[in-house]
């Protein structure tokens, strides 16, 4: 059994403003899970105690759950930095995809790309992601479009989550992030096709089942298709909702019941309120929205009473972002939310987009990700844009990145 000690602010995400924090606290962490949240000074009951092998002493300062990214496109090759630098001189994304750029420039080089270097390429960007303090990432498919590259990259995903050095994966299946330039002018069949790898899909380990619904990609009606196919094979829905137009996403989203919503860039307050009803987290993603030039409405959404969740969206086209911490500090900037707010949809909000209730918390029971940070309080995380965790624990275990670690000095 494992002690941290000394914890100067333990932000547990259990509940708002102080509420939501323990000063001078410690843990106990047993076989993967907290097992005891008390007072540093009482210390633990004689029970935890006396079975106590380890101690972490946190130096007095702040220990948060790990935090969860709730979306992103990690399993891809090569790069797309001229679109993106024509982007920021006036070309639109739609502008950009109909000049040959855009995911199909992706799916060309993923798939040329072998499978080995896939992994490889895979595995030393997900490192970057516990550097950033994220223990938890949601993670898709959808650079292949072809039925084997896309159960490959499921396959992938899935391994790659149980490598005990890396954040843990949860998988989703998104088969239809785009028409495969094979396709062209024949969106239906393709939409046939990707529902019917479902359950090999759900097979292979994904647990979600996503779609980009929006203008130039795929209209509701084929979206509904194939969330409905993948919801057969026991696939959760998420949905790329009104992210480059308002074409109708968020409310599919809603009628369906999926776990989340995610972009909502012209989501407006009828969306909100429908994702309330049915209980949608919606998932933002601060890169992308300043990417793109919109923001989603998320103080509509909170007033609303959805539940908000934040990503990185790293992907090759809109952005390159891995640090959660840095999500955390642009949610506070450029969506107005609190530090709070913004650390309790990158903990507790995450692991409900995620159907993940062991994570997201302290509290007995929880799983024993933690992050401790170079900060005695959360407001640094609005300061420092990009804090930097001490100590990053999986299930309890040191997984701190090397970067991370402080130089050791005689
Ligand atoms: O979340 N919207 C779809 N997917 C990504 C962009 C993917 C890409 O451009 O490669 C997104 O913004
Ligand atoms: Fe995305």
């Amino acid at each position: 059994m494992k002690l941290l000690t000394n914890i100067g602010r333990l932000y547990t995400g259990t509940g708002s403003g102080e509420d939501g924090v323990l000063t001078g606290a410690a843990l106990a962490v047993d076989d993967g899970r907290i097992v005891w949240v008390g007072d540093d000074a009482a210390g633990p009951p004689r029970a935890v105690s006396e079975r106590v092998t380890a101690i972490d002493d946190c130096g007095g300062g702040l220990v948060t759950p790990g935090l969860i990214d709730a979306h992103c496109h990690p399993v891809y090759a090569g790069e797309r930095m001229a679109e993106i630098a024509r982007r920021t001189a006036g070309a639109s994304y739609g502008d950009i995809a109909a000049m040959g750029g855009g995911i199909g420039a992706t799916v060309a080089a993923t798939r040329a790309t072998g499978a080995e270097e896939l992994r490889l390429g895979l595995e030393s960007r997900l490192r970057a992601w516990l550097a950033g303090g994220a223990t938890t990432v949601e993670a898709k498919t959808g650079y292949h479009l072809e039925r084997n590259g896309e159960l490959a990259a499921v396959a992938l995903l899935h391994r790659a989550g149980r490598d005990p050095m890396l954040p843990r994966l949860e998988t989703t299946f998104l088969a239809a992030h785009a028409l495969p330039p094979e396709m062209r002018g024949s969106p239906d069949d393709y939409i046939a096709e990707a529902s019917s790898w479902s359950a090999a899909a759900a097979e292979a380990g994904a647990r979600f089942c996503d779609v980009f619904c929006d203008e130039g990609y795929f209209s509701v009606e084929q979206s509904h298709r194939v969330l409905a196919a993948g919801a057969v094979a026991g696939l959760r829905a998420r949905v790329h909702a009104d992210e480059l137009a308002h074409s109708g996403g968020s409310l599919l989203a809603a009628e369906l019941g999926a776990a989340s919503a995610d972009h909502l860039l012209w989501a407006d307050e009828a969306d909100a309120q429908a994702l309330a009803t049915a209980g949608v987290v919606a998932t933002l993603s601060p890169g992308t929205a300043l990417s793109i030039g919109r923001l989603p409405p998320a103080r509509v959404l909170l007033d609303a009473g959805v539940t908000l969740a934040l990503g990185t969206d790293h992907n090759p086209g809109t952005c390159g972002m891995t640090s959660m911490s840095m999500v955390v500090a642009l949610a506070v900037a450029a969506f107005g939310l609190s530090v709070d707010e913004a650390l309790a949809a990158a903990t507790a909000g995450g692991a409900r987009s995620l159907c993940v209730p062991d994570r997201g918390a302290v509290a007995v029971g929880k799983t024993a990700d933690l992050v401790r940070w170079d900060a005695e309080h959360e407001g640094t995380f609005a300061w420092s844009y990009g804090l930097t965790p001490l100590r990053v624990y999986r299930g309890g275990e040191d997984v701190t990145p090397l970067a991370a670690q402080p130089a050791v000095t005689e």
